[in-house]
């Protein structure tokens, strides 16, 4: 596990977004995990900016997102879909036919999760996963106690999951409490993951993730087991890291080893 730890929430999405920017470079028709909520929005916004200003380009990118709540009509503001179109897609060259979201609108749920898996499989996998963090420790929508080995499925988010995510929608909107998420094993399929975490309010389950027991507590800790994890936070988001300066020691090391 590569943890970086970078002054600010700027430096680390300019980080994340680069580490982005340098996989696309080096795969020709890279598939890309991407994740919503706050923690991934300045990545995007600096790779909006990398497409403006240095052409960086997304014509050969496919990508999946981790997840979509169920219950939202198809294009309602509160939809991972109209979150991705409107925080990314639209502002880059990607083809949209190539976005891939785990939308199941009153259909057979179990068919819909196992075709989002196989659709990820014949596209050769993921090569990189972005995932944010939950106060939790969930990531995608696995939340604690989900099974270290899940797939793509229908899962009931925790009220503490509901509460946080409530400042996304407006008082009389229908906040769903269920939601299709790629599963635990699906994410640890990728080849590469690349998390990121900004804020004091994560500092305890980014604590937990990296320096904790592996627990489906814990679900974010099973990246302890994945052989290609780097971790981008800021400072806040590291504060209860108790190897905190050897971290920053290991990267300064890792930087200068690596020229
Ligand atoms: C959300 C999403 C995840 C996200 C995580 C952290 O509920 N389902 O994809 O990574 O929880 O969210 P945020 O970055 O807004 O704190």
């Amino acid at each position: 596990m590569r943890v970086v730890i970078l002054p600010n929430e700027k430096e680390a999405s300019s980080f994340a977004a680069e580490f982005i920017e340098n996989f696309i470079a080096q795969k020709e028709n890279l598939v890309l995990g991407l994740a919503t909520g706050s923690s991934v929005l300045l990545t995007y916004e600096e790779l909006i900016k990398k497409h403006a200003s240095n052409g960086l380009s997304f014509k050969k990118v496919t990508t999946f997102n981790l997840d979509e709540y169920i219950g939202l009509k198809p294009g309602h503001s509160q939809s991972y879909r109209h979150y991705m179109n409107h925080k990314l897609f639209n502002h880059i060259d990607i083809d949209k036919k190539n976005t891939y979201i785990p939308e199941c609108f009153n259909e057979d749920y179990e068919l819909c999760c196992a075709n989002y898996e196989s659709k990820i499989k014949s596209t050769g996998g993921i090569d990189l996963q972005v995932l944010g963090i939950g106060a939790n420790g969930h990531i995608g929508f696995n939340e604690p106690t989900s099974s270290l080995r899940s797939r793509t499925r229908v899962k009931t988010l925790t009220e503490n999951t509901i509460k946080n995510n409530a400042r996304f929608f407006n008082d009389n909107e229908l906040q769903p409490s269920i939601a299709v998420t790629m599963g635990i094993g699906t994410i640890m399929d990728a080849e590469s993951i690349l998390l990121i975490g900004l804020g004091k309010h994560k500092s305890k389950s980014v604590a937990d993730l990296i320096e904790g027991p592996i627990s489906s507590f814990c679900p974010g800790s099973v990246l302890q087991n994945h052989q290609n994890v780097v971790i981008v936070l800021d400072s806040l988001a590291a504060s209860d890291l108790k190897l905190y300066d050897y971290y920053i020691h290991t990267e300064k090391m890792y930087l200068e080893f690596m020229g």
